[in-house]
């Protein structure tokens, strides 16, 4: 019998994702189900939001007790063959969680902490069945309360090893001390686990009680102990250092390949490039960008503030006046999307922004870039930038968290060498639009694009090296694989 690692997420592409948390539980428990684990996910099901059409869904006979501190609810769990069949998913109807959208309610916190809850809930009944998880592993602040739950009640998963993954430090699931008690949580768990600065913290509660906290590229597991990058956590990171290791993500080389992409006009790969071309000027035609010779500079991301999309918009009258023509596609902020509406008003013809979300376009726009703008302020992995390289186009990003890790920087467009893209250090607009004026400089060199389109397009993204470093960690908290 293989042994059973119950991941725990709130996204899950393709059934639901607000951003690269879904195609990270997409990619890695597939690559993990190769190297011989039992991977099993669980997810909520958020009604109209969680595209599960086409999965054969069979609901469990009996509802689940998803109570919390003498709060009776019930649970649905619908389980299903995922990830091309590799995977087991328990998807989660529940109330207060199961409402028509991911996140963006008052009670949040609320429902996910029934997530949570399903999750122990849902280990019970595998341990019942004879087949345990053997290890538990959280996502983010909204699967912590799984880890919190699993180790401080009562029960056979309080022994089960656990592990938290840090997707994004900015999100961390906090709620005023007076809520602990609602929330299921002894005055012990608060007092040991949960107080931060005053408040309960759901993801530094997490911290304190798993086995081991992971965060998604080296590089930002050294940022987040310290003040810039730290979110007010960086103590805490400091004090934990011994059970903390940054795992690279990788990108799903099936789904995200231009050479089958369903979503593109036109195929094409590293050795036969030629339909990039075609995928460009299609998307100057589908966008009404001018039809010509000028490079396409692309943007896919959420609108926050972490991914600098306020120094696009500074950026993007110079970016045109230099010879540039600009597509971004996202939504988030409202101040930010403003300020993109209003470029693309006043720069008609040379900038478009399309407020959606839109996994086609994006692809379409992965394709028909020349170089792609990842300015962001921080970076625990990003995935944006790795698709872009995949599909021919040259990240221009700046020189932090995994953007470090997967982006070989360019310093001269005489001597490529290994380079993928450009990297830049200072957080200004004037840092940005500097790179955006070299980035102009190398898509008018022939020579120079082809290198770096040529060496981004062969990078090696896959997740089976994260896979095994996954499962290094498993084993070093007990984990044993059966012989083969
Ligand atoms: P983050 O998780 O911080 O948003 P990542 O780079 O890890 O950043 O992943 C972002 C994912 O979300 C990618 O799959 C990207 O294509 C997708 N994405 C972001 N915004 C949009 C959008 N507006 N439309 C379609 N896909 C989007
Ligand atoms: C987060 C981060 C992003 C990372 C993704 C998947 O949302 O912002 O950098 O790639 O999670 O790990």
């Amino acid at each position: 019998m293989k042994p059973i690692v119950l991941h725990v997420t709130a996204e899950l592409s393709p059934h639901h994702k607000s951003g690269g948390l879904g195609d990270v539980l997409a990619g890695l428990p597939p690559a993990l189900a190769r190297l011989g684990v039992d991977v099993r996910v669980v997810t909520g099901f958020y009604g109209s939001a969680s595209k599960v059409a086409g999965l054969d869904l069979r609901p469990w006979d009996a509802p689940i007790d998803v109570s919390i501190a003498g709060n009776r609810m019930e649970a649905r769990v619908f389980e299903a063959r995922t990830h091309g069949g590799s995977v087991t998913t328990y998807f989660v109807e529940a109330p207060h969680l199961s409402r028509g959208k991911l996140y963006g309610y008052d009670d949040d916190l609320y429902r996910f902490a029934i997530l949570g809850r399903a999750a122990v809930e849902i280990g019970l009944v595998l341990d019942r069945m004879g087949t345990p998880p053997a290890i538990l592993h959280a996502h983010d602040w909204h699967a912590a309360s799984a880890v919190l739950y699993a180790r401080t009640w009562p029960g056979p998963l309080r022994g089960v090893p656990s592990l938290i993954t840090i997707h994004n430090l900015a999100y961390q699931g906090l709620a005023p001390a007076s809520q602990a008690g609602f929330l299921g949580y002894s005055p012990e768990t608060y007092h040991h686990a949960l107080a931060f600065d005053g408040a309960l913290n759901l993801l530094k509660g997490a911290f304190v009680v798993a086995d081991r906290i992971t965060t998604v590229s080296p590089t930002y597991a050294r940022e987040i102990r310290t003040a810039r990058y730290g979110h007010d956590l960086e103590h805490v990171l400091r004090w934990l250092s011994p059970k903390l290791i940054g795992i690279l993500n990788g990108i799903d080389a099936e789904s995200w390949n231009p050479a089958t992409d369903r979503a593109l006009g036109a195929a094409y790969s590293a050795s036969d490039p030629e339909g990039k071309l075609a995928c460009r000027d299609a998307l100057r035609f589908e966008l009404g960008l001018s039809p010509g010779r000028s490079p396409v500079f692309g943007v896919v991301s959420r609108f926050t503030s972490q991914k600098g999309i306020d120094w696009v918009g500074e950026i993007a009258p110079q970016l045109v006046r230099q010879g540039g023509q600009l597509v971004v596609l996202g939504e988030g902020d409202a101040a930010l999307e403003h300020r993109l509406y209003w470029a693309a008003q006043r720069l008609r013809g040379s900038v478009v922004y399309v407020r959606a979300f839109d996994d086609g376009l994006a692809r379409r726009i992965y394709a028909g870039s020349d170089m792609f703008l990842m300015p962001s302020r921080f970076e625990p992995c990003g995935l944006t930038q790795m698709y872009a390289m995949r599909y021919g186009a040259v990240p221009i990003a700046r020189a932090t968290g995994g953007l470090v890790d997967t982006v070989a920087p360019l310093h001269s467009q005489y001597d490529v060498g290994g380079a993928t893209g450009i990297l830049y250090e200072e957080e200004s607009a004037e840092a940005l639009a500097g790179a955006v004026e070299w980035g102009i400089q190398v898509a008018r060199d022939p020579g120079a694009m082809h290198a770096l389109r040529q060496n981004g397009m062969r990078s090696d993204f896959s997740w089976e090296r994260s896979a095994e470093t996954y499962l290094e960690v498993y084993m070093d908290l007990g984990l044993e694989l059966d012989a083969p």
